[in-house]
């Protein structure tokens, strides 16, 4: 089976990820996936940080096949009550005032990019048109978020650019105020980067920039797409950072699995009017029934609740690691996202070898481990992820 699969992908499909880890997945149970040879795995990646509620979640089936059952898709000429209902949910539980769906993170975030535009257009202000983001960050793989994400790797073989974004460095006031100009028009962010190492920004530096975008009439955009969600442990990280951001965008956990993106905003930057924007699937019944359970899966059946003991229980084990394990030079992040920092350049094997030892993990830059499982998971997952971590790293004692 595995061979059949490895040549028709090999042949048919257009591959930018590499060459993969040789399973092929076919069902999940709760944190665990099963292979076609019917090997089970411990899945602490959650298709990167999108599986919140897990594999085959009773309530997420249901109601994923209830919707399915009476309509998948409408088009946006027309109400359907979860897109209102879902719109609604985000609204009164964070500080924006309205939604718009799309598909995906990068779509969310040229929603976004294109919203803090509009805002400073409608007010005549049209030559406020570049943004400043992070080094290191990531925002998406379209033109304009590859461009806004500040790391060229992803950039060179495809500019020209969108000419709009001025990359500095994270955690640097200084350089920060020192790029702002007259043109600058939003600031965006992610507060804890995901892609490029689980790397926090700090409270006092983002407090900072709320500061400066308050008196300068810079819009800020936070991306929240991975840490959204409860990822962190609370549903929005910036609920943790003290500050509320103007636009901030959502996707990969918000619909448990199924392709679904947002773009909050507060009522002053909702400066889109009908014609500015729009998506064929945003926002559709299907998407928007899965999000409603994943939300009130959060929010009201105590995932988010238990997630937080959980995740002190992980990040205190790894902590317990570090003082066994030299090779270990940290632990950070927050919640249930979490980078194991290496003194060595070790991430891409070791996510071959926890592979091997039936773990799914991701490595993001050279020297951490990146894991952001399921909300779901429980203290014995969490026992049986340290135990296999330990038969791993003891190679490297
Ligand atoms: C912070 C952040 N923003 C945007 C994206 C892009 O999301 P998508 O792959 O759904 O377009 C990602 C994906 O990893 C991300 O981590």
């Amino acid at each position: 089976m595995l061979d059949k699969i490895m040549k028709t992908d090999e042949q048919y499909y257009m591959n930018t990820f590499g060459t993969r880890l040789p399973a092929v997945f076919e069902r999940g149970e709760g944190v665990r996936l099963y292979d076609t040879d019917g090997n089970e795995y411990y899945d602490f990646l959650g298709g990167i940080a999108v599986n919140v509620l897990g594999h085959n979640h009773k309530a997420l089936v249901n109601a994923i096949s209830e919707q399915a059952k009476k309509m998948i898709h409408v088009c946006n000429y027309y109400y359907t009550e979860s897109q209102a209902e879902l719109a609604k949910v985000l609204c009164e539980n964070s500080c924006a005032d309205k939604a718009f769906f799309c598909n995906s993170g990068a779509e969310a975030n040229e929603g976004a990019i294109k919203l803090s535009r509009k805002y400073h257009y409608a007010k005549g202000a049209t030559d406020k048109s570049e943004i400043i983001t992070m080094k290191n960050s990531f925002h998406g793989r379209t033109v304009t978020t590859v461009a806004a994400t500040g790391q060229e790797k992803f950039q060179i073989p495809f500019r020209p650019m969108t000419e709009t974004f001025i990359h500095v460095d994270i955690n640097d006031i200084e350089m920060l105020k020192n790029t702002i100009t007259e043109k600058t028009g939003a600031i965006m962010l992610e507060l804890i980067q995901g892609e490029s190492g689980v790397m926090p920004l700090s409270k006092e530096y983002v407090k900072e920039i709320r500061k400066i975008c308050d008196e300068k009439d810079i819009v800020l955009i936070v991306d929240e797409v991975q840490t959204g969600i409860g990822r962190t442990g609370t549903l929005f990280c910036y609920e943790q950072y003290g500050i509320e951001p103007d636009i901030f965008t959502l996707a990969k956990a918000l619909a448990g699995g199924v392709p679904v993106g947002a773009v909050l905003a507060k009522d002053k930057f909702c400066a889109f009017v009908p014609g500015d924007h729009g998506s064929t699937f945003g926002g559709n019944p299907l998407a928007c029934s899965a999000a409603l359970c994943v939300l009130d899966e959060l929010l009201n059946k105590g995932v988010l609740e238990k997630s937080k003991e959980t995740a002190e229980y992980l990040k205190n084990e790894l902590e317990k690691l570090k003082s066994c394990y030299d090779i270990i030079e940290n632990v950070r992040g927050a919640g249930l996202m979490l980078g194991i920092v290496f003194k060595k350049d070790i991430s891409k094997e070791l996510f071959k070898k926890m592979f091997e030892h039936r773990v799914l993990v991701s490595a993001v830059s050279t020297n951490v481990m990146r894991l952001v499982p399921p909300l779901i998971i429980t203290k014995s997952d969490v026992d049986v992820f340290v135990a296999r971590l330990k038969e791993v790293l003891d190679e490297y004692k």
